[in-house]
């Protein structure tokens, strides 16, 4: 593997991301959202292996003390590799006061605990597909 970090939006196919999400089982868009998605983020990260595009995080911020992640997402043939903590610790560090919050996906908590995330014991959430995520296991 031949690992590329990119941190803009240039000469992304945006039907990929639709179709990585798609792969690992995360809710996707149209490549037109998901292209608005990125491009108004305040951090994006894409990583590639040579040309393929293999994963991918971004995350929203005032760019001053709050932010918070989206859309991180490693192809499965890459996933165990260091791939998702290299994204996640890039967005980290391209916003180095702020506090981060995010959802995990149900099973995946473990993945932000290594990188030190914790619980959140008040978190609420307005979602347009409410009782979809409730199924999901999101929200109570
Ligand atoms: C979750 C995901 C992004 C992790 O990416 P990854 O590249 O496989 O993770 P990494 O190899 O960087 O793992 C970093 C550490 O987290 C651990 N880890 C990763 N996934 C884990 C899991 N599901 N449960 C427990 N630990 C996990 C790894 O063992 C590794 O530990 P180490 O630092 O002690 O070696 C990836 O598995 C994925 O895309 N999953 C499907 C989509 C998804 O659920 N995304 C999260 C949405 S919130």
């Amino acid at each position: 593997m031949n690992l590329r970090l990119q941190f803009d939006t240039s000469n992304i196919q945006w039907e990929r991301v639709a179709e990585i999400l798609q792969t690992v089982g995360m809710a996707y868009h149209d490549s037109a959202t998901h292209k608005t998605a990125f491009e108004n983020s305040y951090v994006v990260v894409f990583a590639f292996d040579e040309d393929e595009m293999i994963g991918f995080g971004r995350a929203l911020s005032d760019g001053a003390y709050q932010a918070a992640i989206y859309d991180v997402a490693v192809l499965p043939d890459y996933q165990g590799k260091g791939i998702g903590k290299a994204i996640v610790g890039r967005i980290l560090a391209k916003c180095p006061n702020c506090n981060f919050i995010l959802y995990a996906a149900p099973g995946k908590e473990k993945f932000y605990e290594k990188l030190n995330f914790r619980k959140m014991k008040t978190g609420m959430a307005l979602f347009t597909n409410a009782e979809r995520m409730k199924q999901r296991g999101f929200t109570e």
